[in-house]
């Protein structure tokens, strides 16, 4: 008998018996993993097609000043290769995506690997056409069409690197990528149908261009009909030149160590950071982890709900899935749309087995009540996941017993957007399970909870304090675009030796993993991430705000809502309708998801006599809990305080 810790939920004997790894094996792989990690991942390399096979498996250092790391740096390989062309021999007539439009009156397309193969060279050669070679950048703006993923794999195809922005994302965003990286091109549609709704996608281009002084081209692909504004000369419809190239397009040779992509994601500081993943091991990685952590086999649907816009997307909807030979689901709508029954109608529908998605949407799917599950047949359902913000028990249960019947092991996964792959998760058939924690660590993952102050590692199980990570696995993010001192800045200097995650953590005694959120200026809105200071330099941007300080504070279904203080100009009267115009510039600046929930007037904000905001003391009144407020005293006016109290916003 395998014994489980106490009050958790064990992988059924059925399970654990058809599944990649039961307790056992997950444990002996695990050892192994760490004992000796150049021969595990020398080993699990071998998953991948290499054209020339890597000698040298892992030259990683994590030394201040110092951080560099490789693996199978001389190792070459093609991703687009290993995740269409190396399947068309004996899967090419099998489903690799099946598309599930907007609307559910659409039809559903499934792109078996030979069409994949085709849409993606011809893809590569239109964007040959346009300029782009090895080592250039494309930034993709679209919607979840099919083109992403063969845009994605196009630019693999070509050693291009792909940055993709989310395309709810605001047109000013989107400028700063395609500044930031030098972009040639920039692939999006005419507009992108979202819950019965069209965003003007090509519009937003349009704006974001005349703010880029290079060179960038605009190819478009039309995915509405709708009119749009055309510039001669630097827009091409995708159809018109994918008309004249061919259909076949060589992979090109490149190193595990170049770039595959750019993705921006927020940090404590500044603007978001270019965040670098490079070829081999992020494949390797990817696919491993699509493999055990869901307990993906052979002719399973799979279905991660995350737009390709956010690195779960890059990994779980694209390059995992696809270089396993997975069929994998690309929902272009949202969960609501035309009901909040979309989600298991689809599971219905394309029999889907392993289901991926945010415990957001799952708040505010179980908010619905029942009967939008009840009525449809999920007995294909085998796994379930989450991902991007701890989950809370109670949408765990439901998720648990109302989707999973109490038949689906749940794998809480925890990872982010610099670590390319789940880092902490349980394995289905191998790990019990307890609502709300990640569990355990995937194999040749060393977490380790060190001490906040001190950065003393805690050796005894139980313990709490900062989450960091004591060496390097093969998805690691490499470096910042263009910045490799910010990228040792931000993970390396803060614990010396450890990569730094930024989460706070707990570990119970059976050794379990319980993520407690950001310990830095992060907030995590509906599994997105977002930076205060970042929705802090979009207000002060505005010309009637003198200074602002963002916080997060606990919101039902968002997770973290996002809450804003706002001091304005001197003779600037504060109004509702200017809280409008802050939240709709702050939209057009960033995004609609940087949008604040709750705007307080704040004549002044709480400082330290030498200037500094107290944030521990902000983010205390935002929370309702100023009961708990700690030491003022070093507060230049403590008066300051009370007002802000007296005047807090209702939250609900
Ligand atoms: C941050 C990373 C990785 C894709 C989605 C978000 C939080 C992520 C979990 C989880 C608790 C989680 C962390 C992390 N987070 N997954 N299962 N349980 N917290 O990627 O935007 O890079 O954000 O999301 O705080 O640091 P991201």
């Amino acid at each position: 008998m395998t014994e489980y810790p106490a009050d958790t939920y064990a992988p059924s004997a059925e399970m654990a018996a058809g599944a990649h790894a039961d307790k056992a094996k997950y444990e002996e792989m695990y050892a192994a993993s760490i004992s000796d990690p150049e021969a595990f991942w020398g080993e699990h390399g071998k998953r991948l097609d290499w054209i020339k096979p890597y000698t040298k498996v892992k030259n990683t250092s994590f030394a201040p000043g110092n951080v560099d790391i490789r693996w199978y740096e001389d190792g070459t390989l093609n991703v687009s290769a290993n995740c269409i062309d190396r399947h068309l021999a004996t899967r090419g007539d099998q489903t690799a995506i099946i598309w599930e439009p907007d609307s559910p009156d659409d039809e559903a397309q499934h792109i078996t690997y030979k069409m994949l193969h085709e849409k993606t060279s011809i893809m590569a050669n239109t964007l040959k056409e346009l300029g782009v070679s090895k080592g250039d950048r494309v930034v993709l703006y679209l919607p979840m069409i099919p083109e992403a993923a063969y845009a994605m794999l196009a630019c693999a195809r070509i050693g291009a690197i792909h940055s993709i922005v989310f395309a709810g994302f605001s047109s000013d965003a989107l400028a700063a990528r395609i500044n930031g990286s030098q972009a040639k091109v920039v692939i999006t549609a005419d507009g992108a149908p979202r819950g019965g709704r069209v965003t003007n996608l090509k519009d937003s281009v349009d704006k974001a261009l005349s703010a880029v002084e290079h060179d960038c081209k605009c190819l478009c692909v039309k995915r509405t009909g709708q009119d749009i504004g055309w510039t001669e000369g630097r827009d091409f419809w995708l159809d018109d030149l994918a008309a004249k190239v061919s259909a076949d397009c060589p992979p090109e040779e490149m190193n595990a160590e170049d770039p595959l992509f750019i993705l921006y994601t927020s940090g404590s500081t500044g603007q978001p950071k270019g965040v670098v993943h490079t070829t081999g091991g992020y494949l390797v990685y990817a696919s491993m982890t699509q493999e055990y952590v869901f307990d993906y086999h052979d002719g399973d649907i799979f279905w991660c709900t995350a737009d390709v816009g956010w690195v779960t997307g890059h990994s779980y909807i694209v390059y995992g899935p696809l270089a396993n030979g997975a069929t994998t689901l690309m929902f272009e709508g949202v969960p609501t749309y035309p009901d909040a029954g979309r989600f298991w109608a689809t599971c219905e529908k394309h029999k889907v087995n392993q289901f991926y998605t945010a415990p957001t949407a799952i708040r505010a799917l179980m908010g619905q009540g029942n009967g939008f599950v009840e009525k449809y047949d999920l007995s294909d359902l085998k796994v379930l996941g989450t991902v991007g913000e701890p989950i809370n028990p109670e949408a765990w249960n439901w998720y648990n017993d109302v989707v999973g019947k109490g038949n689906c092991p749940i794998v809480d996964t925890w990872w982010q957007t610099e670590t390319g792959g789940h880092l902490l998760t349980p394995l289905p058939g191998a790990v019990a399970t307890k609502p709300g924690s990640a569990t355990l660590p995937f194999f040749g993952v060393q977490p380790v909870i060190l001490e906040p102050t001190s950065g003393e590692e805690i050796h005894e199980t139980a313990a709490e304090g900062v989450l960091c990570i004591k060496d390097s696995w093969p998805s690691q993010m490499r470096t910042v675009w263009g910045d490799h001192e910010r990228f040792e800045k931000t993970y390396f200097a803060d614990y010396k030796n450890y990569y730094f995650t930024g989460d706070g953590c707990r570990r119970d005694a059976d050794g379990y993993y319980w993520i407690t959120g950001r310990v830095d200026d992060v907030i995590n809105v509906s599994g997105h991430r977002m930076g205060t200071a970042e929705v802090e330099s979009a207000l002060v941007a505005h010309p009637k705000v003198a200074e602002s300080a963002v916080v997060g504070y606990p919101h039902d279904i968002k997770g973290q809502g996002i809450y804003a203080y706002v001091t304005l100009m001197s003779g600037e009267e504060p109004s509702d309708e200017l809280r409008k115009e802050l939240e709709t510039w702050v939209r057009s600046e960033i995004g609609p998801i940087a949008k604040p929930d709750l705007i307080q007037w704040a004549p002044g904000l709480p400082k330290t006599r030498s200037g500094k905001i107290m944030r521990r003391i902000l983010r205390k009144i935002a929370e309702d809990d100023f009961g708990a407020l700690g030491d003022t005293s070093t507060l230049a006016d403590p008066s300051v305080v009370d007002e802000l109290i007296e005047n807090r916003m209702n939250r609900s």
